[in-house]
């Protein structure tokens, strides 16, 4: 607690985004520095963590995407927010099968989080992967991005309507408590709101400023150098008007305002909104799918049905359980989305096509 009341010793207030940016990445205390939140001991558990046949999938997409390409001599495969590094193993344990992939890819791991980063380098030991801090080094295409839960772990900022009149929401810290209030505001961020025409119809505005300016270099890389973005998320389609912040420890959800720095806090993804914003910076964009429909179309049941016949009877109600939890509407299949965004000279699909 001392080390968050030191964020409020020079400033009363501050903007949501701000506030959730230092308790999520500070050096000192953010969350994402001091732990290993993945898996049943951490606090939440992701889907590649889940199933190595996630990982898996995610290959025979790239692949895919490969060949579309014209089967480049060289490419670059970049992952937004590595988390503890198993996305990266399943790939790389699965381009074994595909061998002039695996001699043309360079796996480029983009982490914010220097615990996170010390974990994935003491994990991971390839020569085909390199770490980067800053997306302008690359240099090569084409490019393939991928993100799995990346947009939501980046801070947002949230207006509020009133009378017609935006208002910011903003954090301070009164007697030991976490306090939020909404602040009027008028400057250039509300213009950007309008270019989005997303405050017509809202009352509360959820703003992903965080995510447009991490997009922006990916976005230029794909019009520079070809390829395209592939993000998988939890988030919604239609619009939403209320407030997605969300908090989680230990598995289980946390009062916003409570182990501050302990806990894990998120929101959803707005995918029309950042469908809108690939757009806008001229790349195409695919219908957003979920991602029930995206594995299945990738042949997820199949794989399963092969590896079946190799387990036992225990192993596999293991496996099921797992892609059941991928895969089913009601745990993550619908709930979790795909959006592909890609140069206006690419024709490859989300689905393959
Ligand atoms: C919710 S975790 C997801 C991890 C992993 N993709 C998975 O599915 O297990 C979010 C990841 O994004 C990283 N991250 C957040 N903001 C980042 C940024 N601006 N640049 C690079 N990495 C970031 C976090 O440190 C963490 O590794």
């Amino acid at each position: 607690m001392k080390k968050i009341n030191k964020l409020f010793s020079k400033t009363k207030s501050m903007p949501l985004d701000i506030f959730l940016d230092k308790v999520l990445y500070n050096r000192d205390f953010g969350y994402y520095q001091k732990k290993n939140p993945f898996g049943e001991k951490g606090d939440f558990i992701t889907a590649p963590n889940i199933s190595n046949l996630f990982g898996e999938m995610i290959t025979i997409w790239l692949v895919s995407f490969w060949k579309k390409l014209k089967k480049p001599k060289k490419i670059n495969f970049i992952e937004m927010g590595p988390g503890n590094g198993d996305l990266c193993l399943s790939i790389l344990r699965t381009l074994r099968n595909f061998p002039k992939v695996h001699n043309s890819i360079n796996i480029l791991l983009y982490e914010r989080s220097e615990t996170l980063r010390k974990i994935q380098r003491k994990r991971i030991v390839s020569e085909k992967v390199a770490w980067i801090k800053n997306l302008k080094t690359i240099k090569d295409g084409p490019v393939i991005f991928f993100g799995n839960e990346f947009l939501d772990a980046l801070p947002i900022k949230q207006f509020k309507k009133i009378n017609g009149i935006l208002f910011e929401k903003y954090v301070e810290m009164n007697k030991n408590n976490i306090n939020f209030f909404f602040k009027k505001k008028i400057n250039k961020k509300i213009k950007k709101l309008t270019n989005f025409k997303i405050i017509k119809n809202n009352i509360i505005i959820e703003y992903p400023e965080h995510g447009f300016r991490e997009l922006e270099l990916v976005c230029k890389k794909i019009k520079q150098l070809n390829g395209g973005a592939l993000f998988i998320d939890y988030g919604y389609l239609k619009e939403n008007n209320f407030d997605t912040l969300q908090s989680v420890i230990n598995h289980k959800f946390n009062d916003i305002r409570k182990n501050i720095g302990d806990a894990d806090i998120t929101s959803l993804v707005n995918f029309n909104l950042y469908k809108k914003y690939f757009n806008m910076k001229n790349l195409s964009v695919d219908k957003v799918i979920s991602q029930s429909e995206f594995l299945q179309k990738l042949g997820i049941m199949e794989r399963y049905k092969i590896l079946s016949n190799r387990l036992d009877k225990k192993e596999q109600s293991n496996l099921y359980g797992r892609i059941k939890r991928l895969i089913h509407p009601k745990m993550m299949g619908e709930n979790f989305k795909v959006i592909f965004a890609k140069n206006k000279k690419c024709n490859f699909t989300i689905d393959l096509n």
